[in-house]
C-alpha cells in the first residue's frame, strides 16, 4: 500500500501513559505493555483502538483487567473494540532477539541487547500506536540475568534498582518527557563507560556515560569531549540547554544507519564513538564530533518537538544537520567543512534529484519509510534551512529559530509549522520559498552579463528540472552570494546578495574596475547548480583571486569539470590540461593557503559528479554519461598534473613530512601528503609505490597508514600485497579497522578489483550478517566507477547479486544499494540495458520486501 500525506489523521485515542515491563533474554524476551488510553477530543472519534505490529502475537489481552478476546488481527495489526472514554490496556508478547535480523525492534548484537526503534520498530516489540504524533509518558521495568547483563539502560532517569535473589536483577526507569514510541530506547549487556560530568549554562549537572564493550574504553575520550563541546555550543548558539540529569550514549557493532537520538539514551554505531590516533583517521574523529553532536542536538530539534509525520521527517533531520554542520564549522573552520558539506550533496544528493528516486525534502507518498532517509531529506533539508537562514542573517534566524522552539515545544509539529516560525521569528515571507518543500530537482541558474557604463547588468535564469510525478515547476526563490572583481584591477568586489525568484531577472550593481568577472553563489549559499560561460581565464583568475574561498574551490572545480568533460566527450579541449596543471602550481606555490584548504583545492571533481555534469550536456542535452571515458579522463589528467607539477608536489611532501602529529598544522599536512600520493601513483606509480610503503612503515597513525595503503591497493606492486598483509595483521579482531581493509580495496584503482571483491567475500572475516561489514565492501565496490561500471556488467551483477542475497535477512539496508543501479537512464546504452537487466532480475525475486521492492519499481519507472 502507498501511504499519501494528505491522509494524515489525528489518531482516535491518547496514550497519557505507557509502562513497559522486560524480561530479558537473548532468545526469548517477554514484554507486558500497559497502556493508559483516552479519547482524543482533536480526532473524529472511532469504537476501535488500532495498534501496530510487525511480526508479533499477542499472548493475552486485557481491558481494565478482564481479559478480553474479542479483538482480532488486520494483517500485522491488532484491532481491539473500545467504547468507552478511557481504559488501561494491557498486551504481552514474547519475541526472539537473537533471530531479528533485520537489526529493527529489539535485537541482539555481541552478547547484548539494544533497540533501534525509528521510524516503525517498536511495533517489532509490542502492539502499540506506532506514529510519531502519540507522544506518552514512559515508565519501563527491566529484568534479566546479572552476569550476562550487569548493565540496565532506558530512557530517563534510573528510578529504582535491585536483585531478584535467583541470579537476576532489576532496574526500573522513568522518562518524565513525553515522547512518541520511535524514540523508545533499552540496552542491556556487560558494558563499561567513559563517564564525565557537565553542568549547564543554569547550573544543572548533567552525568555523561559513553557505554563500550571494556576492550573499547581506551577509544572513547573523543566522544565525551564531543558531546560536552556539542552541549555547551548548542547552549550558546541556539539557547538550548539540556533536560535530564543523565545523557547515555552507547555503541554497539551491529547497527543499520549511524546513530540514534533516543531520549536520553542515544545507541550508535561504533564507527561513529570510537576513535584514537593509532585506529581512527582525521575523517573519522571529525565524523564521530559531527555525529555526536547531531544526536546530541536532536533532543532539542527532535524530541523536543517531534515530528507530527514521517512525511515531516526533514523538520527534524534537515534542521539538525544544518546544526551539526554549524557546530563542526565553528569547530574546525568555516571553508574546509562547507567544502566537505557540497562534495557531499554533490555526490550524493545530486543524482538522487536527477534520477528516478527523486523526491521533494517533504515527500508527497512512501511505501516504506526507511527508504525515505535521504541525502534529499537530510543535507538538502539542510541546505534549504541554511538558505532561510543566509536571507534573514544569523540574528534574525535567532529570532525564528527561538520562536519555533517556544511555540512548538512538547508538540508533534510539521514543516509548515517550522517555517511559520521562522516567517514570524525572522521577518520573512517565506510564501513562495516553500517551493523548496513541495519541488524536487536540482536548479539550474543560467548567468550572462552584460557592461553599461560604469555599473554591471547580470542576468540570471532558471530552470528547475522535471521530476518522476512532476512534470512542470514553477519558479524557486534562489538567493545568491555574489561579487563582481576585476580581472584587469586584480581587485575583488563587496559582496551583495541577489534573490533570485522570476524565470529570469536582471540584478544590476556598480563595477569597481575594468574587466569584471562574476563571483556567484559563493559559499554555496543555494544548492543549485551554476550554469555559467566563463571564459577559462575568467576561472583562472577566480581559482587565484576570489576573496571567498569557496568561490576559489568552486572556480577550480570548474575548469576540472569543463575540461574533463570534454575530454571524455571526445572533445577538444585545446589548452584545457595546461591551464589546469597551471592553477594547480599556483595553489601550490600560495603561501596565503594553509594546507587544510589547500588540500581541498588539490581534489579532483569525483567521478560520481563528473557523471552528473556529463549527463544532459552537449549541445542537444542529451548526451549519456561514460564511466568508462570519465575515468580515462579523469587518471590522464592526475598524470598531467602529477609530472607537471612533480617538484612542487615533492616540495609539498617533504615539507609537510616534517610536521608532527600533535602540531596544530598536522591534519593538514596528513592531507596534503595523501593528496601528493594520488597524483604520484597517477604518474609515476613506481615512485608512488616506494613513497607510500615508506609513509606506511613510518607511519605513527591512521591517517597516514590508511592513505598509504589506499593508494598502494590500486598498484601492481610488490609492496602491495606485503602491506596489505601487515595492516590485517596489525589490526586483526578489531572490526572497525578491519572494515577499513576490506574498503580500500574494494575502493582501489587496481585493474582486477572485481576478482578481488569477489575473493574477499569468501574471506572468514566477511559476514553478511553484519551491515558495517557489508558497506565496507559492497558500498566501497559500489561507489568505485572501474570497478562497478566493469564494461561487461560484472559490477551490477555483483550488486544485484547482494541485494537478492541480503534482502532477506536485512531489507533496510539491501535497498540502500539499488539506487547505484537506478541510474541506468543516464549512462551510456550498453550500460544501461545491463543495469536495467539486473534491476529487472531482483524486481522479478519471489518475497522481495517492501523496502527493496519500492526502490526497484521507483528505479524502473521513474
Ligand atoms: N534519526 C536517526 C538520525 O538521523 C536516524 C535513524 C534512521 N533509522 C532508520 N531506520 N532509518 O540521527
Ligand atoms: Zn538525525
Amino acid at each position: 500500500p502507498v501511504i499519501h500525506r494528505e491522509d494524515y489523521r489525528p489518531f482516535p485515542w491518547r496514550v497519557p501513559t505507557t509502562d513497559l515491563a522486560f524480561e530479558l533474554g537473548i532468545e526469548k524476551t517477554r514484554i507486558t505493555a500497559t497502556l493508559a488510553v483516552e479519547r482524543n477530543p482533536d480526532a473524529e472519534p472511532s469504537d476501535r483502538l488500532r495498534l501496530n505490529g510487525d511480526g508479533i502475537t499477542a499472548q493475552s489481552v486485557t481491558v481494565d483487567g478482564e481479559a478480553v478476546n474479542d479483538w482480532e488481527m488486520d494483517g500485522p495489526d491488532l484491532v481491539l473494540p473500545l467504547a468507552g472514554d478511557a481504559h488501561t490496556v494491557e498486551i504481552v508478547t514474547e519475541i526472539d532477539p537473537s533471530a531479528n535480523t533485520q537489526l529493527m525492534g529489539l535485537y541482539a548484537s555481541n552478547g547484548m541487547l539494544c533497540t533501534q526503534c525509528e521510524a516503525e520498530g517498536f511495533r517489532r516489540i509490542t502492539f502499540f500506536p506506532d506514529r510519531p504524533d502519540v507522544l506518552s509518558t514512559y515508565r519501563v521495568r527491566m529484568s534479566g540475568p546479572k552476569e550476562q547483563f550487569p548493565i540496565l539502560l532506558c530512557n530517563g532517569n534510573r528510578a529504582a534498582e535491585g536483585e531478584n535473589g535467583d541470579g537476576t536483577h532489576w532496574a526500573e526507569w522513568h522518562d518524565p518527557w513525553p515522547k512518541p514510541s520511535y524514540l523508545f530506547a533499552l540496552v542491556a549487556g556487560d558494558l563499561v563507560a567513559n563517564s564525565g560530568d557537565f553542568t549547564t549554562v543554569s547550573g544543572r549537572r548533567v552525568e555523561c556515560n559513553i557505554w563500550v564493550r571494556r576492550e573499547d574504553l581506551a577509544r572513547t575520550d573523543h566522544a565525551l569531549e564531543s558531546l560536552h563541546r556539542s552541549m555547551r555550543w548548542d547552549e550558546e548558539t541556539f539557547g538550548r540547554e539540556y533536560d535530564l540529569d543523565l545523557y547515555n550514549i552507547v555503541a554497539v557493532s551491529d547497527f543499520n544507519m549511524g546513530a540514534m537520538e533516543n531520549k536520553g539514551l542515544n545507541v550508535f554505531n561504533t564507527k561513529y564513538v570510537l576513535a584514537d590516533k593509532d585506529t581512527a583517521t582525521d575523517g573519522d574523529f571529525d565524523a564521530v564530533e559531527g555525529v555526536i553532536a547531531h544526536e546530541y542536538f536532536h533532543n532539542w530539534s527532535g524530541n523536543r518537538i517531534t515530528c507530527r509525520d514521517w512525511f515531516q521527517l526533514s523538520l527534524k533531520e534537515g534542521f539538525t544537520v544544518l546544526r551539526d554542520q554549524l557546530f563542526s564549522q565553528d569547530m574546525r573552520g568555516e571553508a574546509v567543512k562547507r567544502i566537505e558539506d557540497v562534495r557531499i550533496l554533490r555526490a550524493a544528493q545530486f543524482p538522487e534529484d536527477a534520477g528516478p528516486l527523486a523526491h521533494p525534502i517533504r515527500p508527497d507518498s512512501y511505501r516504506e519509510i526507511s527508504n525515505f532517509y535521504t541525502a534529499t531529506v537530510y543535507n538538502k533539508g539542510a541546505e534549504v534551512i541554511r538558505m532561510m537562514r543566509s536571507m534573514a542573517g544569523e540574528e534574525r534566524f535567532r529570532k525564528g529559530t527561538d520562536l519555533y522552539f517556544e511555540r512548538h515545544d512538547g508538540e508533534a509539529a510539521t514543516c509548515e509549522d517550522f517555517v511559520r516560525a521562522i516567517e514570524d521569528g525572522a521577518g520573512l515571507d517565506l510564501t513562495q520559498f516553500r517551493l523548496w518543500y513541495s519541488q524536487a530537482g536540482t536548479p539550474r541558474v543560467r548567468v550572462s552579463h552584460e557592461v553599461a557604463g560604469d555599473g554591471i547588468r547580470i542576468t540570471l535564469s532558471q530552470q528547475v528540472p522535471a521530476t518522476p510525478g512532476q512534470a512542470k515547476k514553477q519558479p524557486m526563490v534562489i538567493p545568491l552570494r555574489l561579487a563582481v572583481h576585476s580581472k584587469a584591477n586584480e581587485t575583488t568586489g563587496t559582496e551583495h546578495i541577489a534573490v533570485l525568484t522570476e524565470a529570469e531577472q536582471v540584478f544590476e550593481y556598480p563595477l569597481t574596475g575594468p574587466d569584471p568577472v562574476i563571483s556567484i553563489n559563493r559559499g554555496f549559499t543555494a544548492p543549485v547548480i551554476v550554469e555559467r560561460e566563463l571564459a577559462r581565464d575568467d576561472l583562472v583568475f577566480l581559482a587565484a583571486h576570489d576573496d571567498d574561498p569557496f568561490a576559489r574551490y568552486e572556480a577550480l572545480q570548474e575548469l576540472a569539470v569543463d575540461h574533463l568533460v570534454a575530454a571524455a566527450s571526445g572533445e577538444t579541449s585545446e589548452g584545457g590540461e595546461a591551464a589546469l596543471v597551471e592553477a594547480f602550481r599556483a595553489i601550490l606555490a600560495d603561501g596565503t593557503l594553509d594546507d587544510a584548504m589547500r588540500g581541498e583545492l588539490m581534489m579532483l571533481p569525483s567521478e560520481t559528479y563528473l557523471f552528473e555534469a556529463m549527463a544532459g550536456s552537449g549541445a542537444t542535452g542529451t548526451r549519456k554519461a561514460d564511466p568508462g571515458a570519465i575515468h580515462a579522463a579523469r587518471e590522464r589528467l592526475k598524470a598531467a598534473i602529477g609530472s607537471g607539477c612533480a617538484e612542487e608536489l615533492d616540495a609539498l611532501y617533504d615539507r609537510a613530512e616534517e610536521v608532527a602529529f600533535d602540531d596544530p598544522a598536522g591534519r593538514g599536512a596528513r592531507k596534503v601528503k595523501a593528496q601528493v600520493l594520488v597524483y604520484a601513483a597517477a604518474s609515476d606509480p613506481a615512485k608512488a609505490a616506494e613513497m607510500a610503503a615508506r609513509q606506511y612503515d613510518r607511519a605513527d597513525n591512521m591517517t597516514d597508514r590508511q592513505g598509504a595503503l589506499m593508494v598502494l591497493a590500486g598498484l601492481e606492486a610488490p609492496e602491495r600485497e606485503e602491506r596489505l598483509a601487515d595492516f590485517y595483521d596489525r589490526y586483526r579482531g578489531n572490526d572497525l579497522v578491519i572494515d577499513k581493509w576490506f574498503t580500500l580495496q574494494a575502493l582501489s584503482l587496481h585493474p582486477q578489483v572485481i576478482a578481488q571483491v569477489e575473493a574477499l567475500a569468501q574471506h572468514r572475516d566477511f559476514t553478511i550478517r553484519n551491515p558495517n561489514r557489508v558497506r565496507s565492501l559492497y558500498m566501497a565496490f559500489a561507489g568505485n566507477p572501474q570497478g562497478f561500471h566493469a564494461q561487461d556488467g560484472a559490477g551490477y551483477r555483483m550488486i544485484a547479486d547482494l541485494i537478492l542475497k541480503l534482502d532477506p535477512i536485512n531489507p533496510q539496508t539491501a535497498a540502500r544499494f539499488v539506487s547505484p543501479l537506478g541510474r541506468w537512464r543516464r549512462i551510456e546504452p550498453k550500460r544501461a540495458a545491463l543495469m536495467k537487466a539486473e534491476l529487472e532480475r531482483i524486481a522479478e525475486a519471489d518475497n522481495l520486501s517492501r523496502d527493496t521492492y519500492e526502490q526497484v519499481s521507483r528505479s524502473l519507472d521513474g
